[in-house]
């Protein structure tokens, strides 16, 4: 029948979607590609249920293949014979091995039907969880920052997988970066951390990301102007909601 591909969001249970929920619920098994994908899958489906996948932790084009192809052997009977389900966390189009599996299926078993539930990115989760807001008209770029890379170029960025903050920062600050990092957020497992101060997430965790603006950005937005008649106003406080309901 069909294969979905269901992004888990990132990591918090209760941020899968209703309709990934549902289709977790229903399938007749659920594969993950790592270890934190299923302990976010198994709040949804029975233990039993999970499918066996055996990754190896490798960038060999090669030994890739071969696991890829493994993998899609094992899942498209069962998508034939029923539902299954494939989970990434965030969302399975967004940096995700998803692809791999989906490129696979195409070149040996054509015959299977893909559907794609969406997930909550880490480019989303970013925003709510650093206190950063991209405004209407500003642009966002995504980038790879593996390795204590330090892409520049673009105002504003996501860096996925930091995994040399103190590097990634030295680049980035001479570049004229403004850089906040958040790890593991909205995760539960492991602690969720946000800073400015990269020795503070000197050791590395995979599930790191970074949000680097060009220092003296300016912005031209019409409600900026209650800001600045606030500022000008003593004892009004800051923060206070006007609308308050969304
Ligand atoms: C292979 S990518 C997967 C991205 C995922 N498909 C998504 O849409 O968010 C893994 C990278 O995503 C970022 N990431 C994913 N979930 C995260 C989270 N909850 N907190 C911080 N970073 C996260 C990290 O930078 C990590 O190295």
């Amino acid at each position: 029948m069909t294969l979905y591909g269901v992004g888990l969001g990132p990591g918090d249970s209760d941020l899968v979607t209703v309709r990934g929920r549902e289709v977790l619920q229903d399938a007749d098994v659920v594969y993950s590609p790592g270890r934190l994908s299923r302990t976010v899958a198994i709040e949804h489906v029975p233990e039993d249920r999970i499918g066996d996948l055996d990754f190896p932790m490798t960038k060999d084009p090669d030994e890739l293949r071969r696991a890829w192809k493994e993998a899609a052997a094992e899942i498209a009977p069962r998508a034939r014979e029923g539902t299954a389900a494939f989970v990434t966390l965030g969302d399975p189009n967004v940096y995700s091995t998803f692809g791999h599996l989906r490129r696979t299926l195409a070149a040996f078993h054509d015959d299977v039907d893909l559907e794609i539930v969406p997930g909550v990115s880490a480019v989303t989760a970013f925003t709510t969880a650093l206190g950063v807001e991209i405004d209407a008209g500003a642009g966002l770029s995504l980038r790879e920052a593996a390795n204590g890379a330090s892409p520049t170029g673009p105002n504003r960025m996501v860096l996925f997988k930091v995994t040399d903050a103190p590097a990634t920062h030295e680049g980035l600050v001479e570049a004229g970066y403004d850089v906040t990092y958040g790890r593991r957020l909205y995760m539960e497992q492991g602690e969720t951390l946000v800073t400015d101060d990269p020795s503070d997430i000197a050791e590395r965790d995979y599930y790191t990301l970074a949000y680097a603006e060009k220092r003296g950005l300016t912005t031209d937005r019409a409600t900026d102007a209650f800001l600045e008649s606030t500022e000008r106003s003593e004892g009004i406080e800051h923060g206070d909601p006007v609308m308050g309901d969304d």
